[in-house]
């Protein structure tokens, strides 16, 4: 089994700031990739910035900014963005770079060399806001405005000369692409869209543009500039250091194990991304996951919308930590999810402070005051200790297999219950009433330290500094935990020196 792990977020448009949409999009995948980390997996994580087509030639006219500067500028804030929230993100691409470009051109040349590219005319309506091609079945007049039945956004009449990739010869083959790999989109409502989609008739796409100039050149042809997305999507391989598919980078994470992306570019990475690499001989990603959008009440969130929760004025006010907890828990994954400062508030107080944190300093203080802030000795596992311990690490494959099917919302609500129940058993274990019976004051204090050492190596991937100060109570670090680790109920070395903790969250007083 490789031990290698490839996980992608959307490479942004530096269109406008980051919004919380694309920290959503970026935090999740940050989950993943630490949690695979944690399981011993050599993980490559790549986000970034799309930066050519005509969306952003026309946002830099807006500021009357050369098209490069107006990117350098705005890609600079998502790659801070990127630090903001702690991603552990292993590159960040830019297809800007001459990497990329070299990349997109040479996967140009071969659908070329493989006959799958043809120069016609397109006459059909353009979406710029979506960077997208509409069929006529799929536009409305709304209010005197052609909108796209799809996203709602604006389109546009194209009539000009351009490239096609020959799309409609690949319907059947990536109907058996899908039949042979189940679980190549999730999850399985958004696999059932993009089936319906292609049954119901591929047309071949347009794949250059001939009237702007903001992006990369047709090899062949210097008049037209390739189809943003065929660009945009080529990053995931050229940050691998493709073409050179021999490339030590290239061979250990391609095919890709996980793009996460939002809904809203479902059929640009789970139908024209496989085509094109079917088409170029290239084998296609393992899974494409369309999560569902942050609403502001119930419209989506969105730069063009203006209703957006600004992730870093958030992150300023109750921590990182807090948001990246939130929005796992809110959202039921895969699902939209609403979120407000109410909610979030809530959270905090019920979930990170009165479950978690309280668990940690109950057990550290009743900890010192009996056992010197060591971790005891003679200890003899009952079985309400080993129900308790053993909901975790009787789990473990569960546990995985929540991760590898994307299944963050059952991956969350175990650990949420997991310190829920830890919490019930220091209360009705009630060692406060077991000072005379040492053996079992011990077992009682030893069970609920192992059970928040369990738990902060779950929350990890989640919320990494937390977790962190609270496993440095017995003085581990990151370099030494690992999700095997929780399969022992005994890891902690008795005698062992504990260190104590501040306070994890700070409640949030509603009046304040
Ligand atoms: O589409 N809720 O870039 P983009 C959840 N450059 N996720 C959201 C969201 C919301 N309200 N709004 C945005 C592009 N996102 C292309 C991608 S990839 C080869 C090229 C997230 O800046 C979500 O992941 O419009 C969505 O798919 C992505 O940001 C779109 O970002
Ligand atoms: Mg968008």
């Amino acid at each position: 089994m490789s031990k290698n792990f490839y996980i992608t977020t959307p490479i942004y448009y530096p269109s406008a700031k980051p919004h919380m949409g694309h920290a959503y999009s970026s935090i999740v995948s940050d989950v993943i990739a630490r949690f695979k980390r944690l399981d011993g997996y050599n993980v490559d994580f790549l986000t970034g910035t799309d930066e050519h087509g005509l969306k952003i030639q026309r946002a830099a006219e807006e500021k009357g900014i050369d098209a490069k500067k107006f990117c350098d500028e705005i890609s600079k804030t998502f790659r801070n963005l990127s630090k903001t929230l702690n991603l552990s993100n292993t590159d960040f691409i830019r297809t800007t770079e001459d990497r990329h470009i070299k990349s997109v051109q040479n996967l140009w040349k071969i659908l070329e060399q493989k006959d799958q590219i043809y120069l016609s005319k397109y006459s059909g309506w353009y979406s710029v806001s979506d960077e997208a091609f509409y069929n006529d079945d799929e536009v409305n007049e709304k209010n005197g405005i052609n909108v796209s039945t799809i996203s709602g956004s604006k389109v546009e009449w194209v009539e000009e000369e351009s490239y096609f990739f020959k799309l409609s010869k690949w319907q059947n083959k990536l109907l058996k692409f899908y039949e042979d790999n189940p679980k190549f989109i999730l999850p399985v409502t958004r696999r059932n869209e993009v089936l319906s989609f292609v049954k119901s008739g591929l047309k071949d796409l347009s794949v250059s543009r001939k009237s702007f100039s903001w992006g990369i050149k047709v090899p062949s042809n210097k008049d037209h500039v390739i189809y943003v997305w065929l660009d945009a999507l080529t990053n995931y391989i050229s940050a691998l250091n493709y073409p050179d598919t021999q490339d030590i980078k290239y061979k250990n994470f391609w095919p890709a194990d996980v793009h996460m992306i939002g809904k809203d570019i479902l059929r640009f990475h789970a139908v024209y991304w496989p085509a094109f690499l079917l088409a170029a001989d290239l084998p296609p990603p393992k899974r494409v996951y369309g999560h569902g959008w942050i609403l502001s009440g119930d419209e989506k969130m969105s730069k063009s919308k203006g209703n957006i929760l600004d992730p870093l004025e958030i992150v300023d006010k109750y921590g990182l930590d807090c948001l990246r907890f939130y929005l796992l828990k809110e959202v039921s994954f895969g699902n939209d999810g609403s979120i407000t400062q109410e909610k979030l508030e809530s959270c905090i107080n019920s979930d990170l402070a009165n479950n978690f944190g309280n668990l940690c300093q109950r057990v550290i203080s009743f900890n010192e005051k009996n056992c010197n802030l060591l971790v005891p000795e003679n200890v003899n596992f009952e079985k309400d200790d080993l129900n308790l311990l053993n909901k975790i690490s009787d789990n473990i494959a569960s546990i995985r297999s929540y991760i590898d099917n994307q299944e963050l919302s059952l991956y969350t609500n175990f650990i949420i219950d997991c310190m829920f129940q830890a919490n019930k058993y220091f209360n009705d274990q009630e060692p406060w009433k077991k000072r005379a019976d040492v053996v079992r004051l011990n077992t009682i204090v030893y069970v609920s330290l192992e059970i928040i050492r369990k738990v902060s190596i779950l929350l990890n991937p989640i919320i990494p500094d937390t977790s962190l100060k609270v496993l440095d109570i017995f003085n581990l670090k990151q370099k030494h935990i690992s999700i095997e680790s929780i399969k022992d109920n005994k890891c902690l070395v008795s005698n062992s020196k504990l260190k104590k903790i501040g306070i994890l969250f700070k409640k949030i007083d509603k009046n304040d």
